[in-house]
């Protein structure tokens, strides 16, 4: 089976056993049967944060699990649950349309719910951990249903335990969220606030901010129906202030922002760019020119090329700024 249509880099890879699972009963009997005792195995969700290096020698378990339904209402917060292979953006939408404040900021971003809390999606000033109530996943070794409320999660900057601990261990079936019924608005991304005003948009709807979310995303990062990419390659480093110190003595335009414990984050597309990688092209792989950090792949592209220039990326960010940049997406 070719998963070129599974994965989003577009890369040809293929595996000789495929499943989908449509329901926590399909999952359960799936795990009943003992299949993933035999072959190691991933789950796919949208597909679009993993890159195939190579063919997959086992078993590809496709999150299928659709549906969105209103479980508790408050007075002023909803909670919602969808399952875990529906598709993220059409449930941001449902839910920007049913005036339930929360993930517009999160507008556009491919990939599914279930992959969701595995890193924590962020964007525009939003995470999900931010409206992130509780999830149920299938221990893939028992076949037992567990639900986590978000401090058993331990979200960080893109990671959860799911990226750790329970790496494989779980398919996530279903995630609830608690959303607000009375807007209260995150538009301080300096990008939100740029595209309100261009408007002329002054007091913003639910619906004008997802929009402007997702104009900025079209304008800034590719469409990968149109050019395969996996988003981020890499995530934003995170080093301590004092680290930062003798890099600025060198640099003094590099741009960072202060988060928790005295750290830094600091964005790798600009630590990329001024390696001179913007917009360059490998053979059939590049960066995009309009966003250093995200790779494209520019036609026929095999991962294991992506995977070979992301090395290079990222030793020569190594080499000038002393930084390691780790990869955002899945390679395997
Ligand atoms: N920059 C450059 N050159 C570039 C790209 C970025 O100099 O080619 C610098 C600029 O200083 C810019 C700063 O990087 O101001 C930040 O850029 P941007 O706002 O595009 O955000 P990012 O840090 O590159 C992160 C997320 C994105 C998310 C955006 C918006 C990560 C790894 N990526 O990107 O998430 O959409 O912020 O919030 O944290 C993803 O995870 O796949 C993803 C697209």
């Amino acid at each position: 089976i070719s998963l070129t249509a599974y994965n989003t880099f577009g890369v040809e890879a293929s595996t000789h056993f495929f499943v989908r699972i449509a329901s926590t009963e399909d999952a359960k009997e799936m795990v009943a049967s003992g299949t993933l005792a035999q072959r190691p195995y991933v789950v796919l969700g949208g597909g679009s944060n993993i890159l195939f290096t190579k063919d997959f020698e086992g078993l590809v378990i496709k999150n299928e699990i659709e549906g969105i339904e209103l479980i508790r209402e408050e007075h002023d917060w909803v909670y919602v649950r969808a399952g875990g292979g529906e598709n993220w953006h059409r449930f941001v939408l449902y839910c920007v349309e049913k005036g339930w404040q929360g993930i517009e900021n999160l507008s556009l971003i491919p990939g599914t719910v279930g992959a969701a809390p595995i890193q924590n999606i962020g964007a525009y000033g939003v995470e999900l951990k931010d409206v992130f109530d509780h999830l149920e996943a299938l221990d893939l070794s028992t076949g037992e249903l567990h639900t986590f409320h978000k401090e058993q999660c331990e979200f960080g900057y893109r990671d959860s335990i799911f990226k750790r601990t329970f790496k494989g261990k779980y398919l996530v079936t279903s995630v609830a969220l608690r959303l607000r019924k009375k807007p209260q608005l995150n538009t301080s991304y300096g990008a939100i606030e740029k595209t309100l005003q261009e408007k002329g948009i002054r007091n913003p709807t639910l619906r004008d901010v997802s929009n402007a979310v997702i104009a900025i995303r079209q304008s800034k990062l590719p469409d990968p129906k149109e050019i395969g990419n996996c988003g981020s390659f890499f995530k934003n480093p995170i080093i301590p202030k004092e680290a930062l110190l003798p890099i600025q003595q060198l640099f003094p335009n590099i741009p960072y922002y202060p988060v928790e414990d005295g750290q830094v984050k600091v964005p790798a597309g600009w630590l990329i760019e001024q390696c001179g990688w913007k917009g360059k092209k490998v053979g059939k792989v590049g960066t995009y020119a309009q966003q250093a950090l995200v790779l494209v792949n520019l036609g026929g592209a095999k991962g294991e090329e992506a995977w070979q220039l992301a090395q290079k990326i990222q030793k020569s960010v190594q080499d000038k700024f002393g930084i390691l940049i780790e990869p955002e997406v899945n390679i395997l």
